[in-house]
Order: C-alpha cells, then sequence, then structure tokens
C-alpha cells in the first residue's frame, strides 16, 4: 500500500542483486555497505532494544551507578557515522561511548561535571585499546557552559561532530553530586528541562548539518503520577530544528535497581494502580538545515 510498482521493482532490484563485484553502496552517514546489507545481522533496525547482557567486554565496568549499556552507543556510532569521525557525549559519566569510539575507530570528546568521575573516565579510557589510532578527550566541564562548547570546537576538526550522545540525569532519580550545576540537582522539572535544553543548544551548532542526536533517558514517579520526562525531553530538543527519526524502547528487565524489590514493586503497582518501569528511550533526532 502507497508504494508505486517501480518503488517496489527498485526496492527487489536493491535487495537481491547482491554481488561482491559492485562497489560499495554506503547507507547515509555510515560505513554500512547497502549492497552487503544482510550480512549485517548485529546492526539493530527494529525500534525495540531487547539488548539482553550488559557487553562487558573490553574495559567496561558496570560499577557505576546510571551508566549504560555500551550497545547504545555502540548502536548509534555504527548507524551514524564513519570511521575517522568524531563523536561527542555531552554526559559521559564513566566514559562509555569513548571507549566504544576507540573500539570502532571513531574519534570522541566527552564533557563530565564531577571531577572525580571524569577522572576516572580518563582511566578506562586510556586503558581501552586503540587499533585506529583515534584521539578521544575528556573534559570536566559543565555542558551547559559556552566556554565548553567553544573548549570543544577547539578539540574537533574544523570545529564540528558527526555525532552527539546525550545520556542526562533522569531528572533527581540518581543524584550524581552536590553540586549545583549538575542537572541531577534541579529543584524541580520544569528548571531541569529549562538547564537540559541550555546544553541542546550550547552543543547543537558542534553537529554537523543533518547529522544525528541520540537522547537516552527514562521516565519516573512523583506524587502518585508517571512523570514522561522521555517525552519532555523530546519536546526540548524538537524545539531547536531537530526532526525525530525514531523513539526505541530500550528493555531495562536486567538493570540493577529494582532486582531485590521485584515483590516489593509489584505489591505496590497492585495497590496503586500502575504499571512498573520496565523500558527506557533511546531517541533520534537528525539536525535540520539551521
Ligand atoms: C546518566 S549519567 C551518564 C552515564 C554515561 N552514559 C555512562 O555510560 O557512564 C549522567 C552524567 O551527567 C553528569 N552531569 C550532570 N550534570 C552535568 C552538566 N551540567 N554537565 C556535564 N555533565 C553533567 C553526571 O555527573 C553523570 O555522570
Amino acid at each position: 500500500m502507497g508504494t508505486s510498482h517501480s518503488q517496489e521493482t527498485d526496492l527487489c532490484t536493491d535487495l537481491d542483486s547482491g554481488s561482491d563485484v559492485r562497489p560499495p553502496k554506503p547507507a547515509p552517514f555510515s560505513d554500512i555497505d547497502l549492497n552487503q546489507w544482510r550480512s549485517y545481522s548485529e546492526i539493530i533496525t527494529d525500534s525495540l532494544w531487547l539488548l539482553g547482557a550488559r557487553d562487558s567486554s573490553s574495559v567496561h565496568s558496570a560499577e557505576y551507578w546510571g551508566n549504560f549499556v555500551p550497545q547504545i552507543p555502540h548502536q548509534a556510532i555504527r548507524r551514524f557515522t564513519k570511521q575517522g569521525e568524531t563523536v561527542i557525549d555531552g554526559f559521559l559519566g564513566l566514559g562509555t561511548t569513548l571507549i566504544e569510539c576507540k573500539r570502532l575507530g571513531r574519534h570522541g570528546v566527552g564533557v563530565e561535571l564531577v571531577r572525580e568521575v571524569a577522572e576516572r573516565a580518563k582511566d578506562f579510557v586510556c586503558q581501552a585499546d586503540n587499533p585506529y589510532k583515534v584521539i578521544t578527550e575528556v573534559l570536566t566541564a559543565d555542558s551547559r557552559e559556552p566556554s565548553t562548547a567553544e573548549q570543544l570546537k577547539q578539540l574537533l576538526p574544523d570545529g564540528k561532530a558527526e555525532l552527539l550522545i546525550l545520556h542526562p540525569p533522569y531528572h533527581d532519580i540518581i543524584k550524581f553530586s552536590e553540586l549545583t550545576q549538575d542537572l541531577s540537582n534541579m529543584s524541580s522539572e520544569e528548571e531541569f528541562l529549562r538547564e537540559f535544553g541550555r546544553v541542546v543548544d550550547n552543543l547543537r551548532p558542534l553537529l554537523r548539518k543533518n547529522r544525528y542526536l541520540v537522547l537516552v533517558i527514562g521516565d519516573y514517579y512523583s506524587a502518585g503520577k508517571w512523570c514522561p520526562l522521555g517525552f519532555h525531553t523530546m519536546e526540548e530538543v524538537l524545539k531547536r530544528d531537530f526532526r525525530l527519526k525514531s523513539i526505541c524502547i530500550k528493555d531495562i528487565q536486567s538493570n540493577r535497581g529494582k532486582r531485590n524489590q521485584e515483590n516489593l514493586w509489584r505489591y505496590r503497582a497492585l495497590r496503586h494502580g500502575f504499571y512498573i518501569f520496565k523500558h527506557e528511550y533511546i531517541m533520534f533526532f537528525q539536525k535540520g538545515d539551521r
């Protein structure tokens, strides 16, 4: 339905005439060769991400409360960058994104506010193999500040990056520090959204036109209500000339937080009439022309 005959013929030709003699046909913004599309079974193309166990290879550590599984930056980097391009992570934590950058041959710069966390990220990233000899940098800084954007710009080849990853605190669900600049210390969701918007404003100019921003975020409960932080942060990004390309749902069954409290949560859910969080969002946006 809605596909013309000629489009279908094109698609069939595209899909089935696979042969090694044809020159590579790169997918947009990546090294994926569309002439070999069947050989990329590990690349996710569905919106439901059931990732299973956390990838604990390389020097990845699960010790940081609130880090994401390496499969998230891995998938995003492979889909939306080419080897030798550059990734920015605006909320670096322990450096998961930069470890994946080294593994996949992309340059990377990460910003982390909390000095001790940034220092540990440097140690981890330093220990990771660097088979492609890429450059990775950790900045201890506030992602909202123009001076941070200026520092990043100096580090980027021609002042631009090809992928921007944002995994901010989920409002105050996990407190990352006592620092007032820490987005997990905002006094209300409104303030959190305003300050998150400042980060997007600040880092957006560093992203090349038409390239992708990936937002990893979850919702939370407060005062007996489901607070859709994912959709509210999505709106903040969309206000700033980005096109929404996908909302993926990632299963968080295996996250550690509530593992020992399953029964308590189940009781509360039945008692208070809600469903227990088992997912978070990975949202993909493409920067507009501005
Ligand atoms: C959800 S964690 C990111 C975890 C990361 N993806 C990882 O795998 O380790 C959010 C991080 O943002 C940092 N952060 C909070 N406010 C910040 C700000 N204004 N600028 C930069 N980093 C900030 C926190 O210290 C925390 O480490």
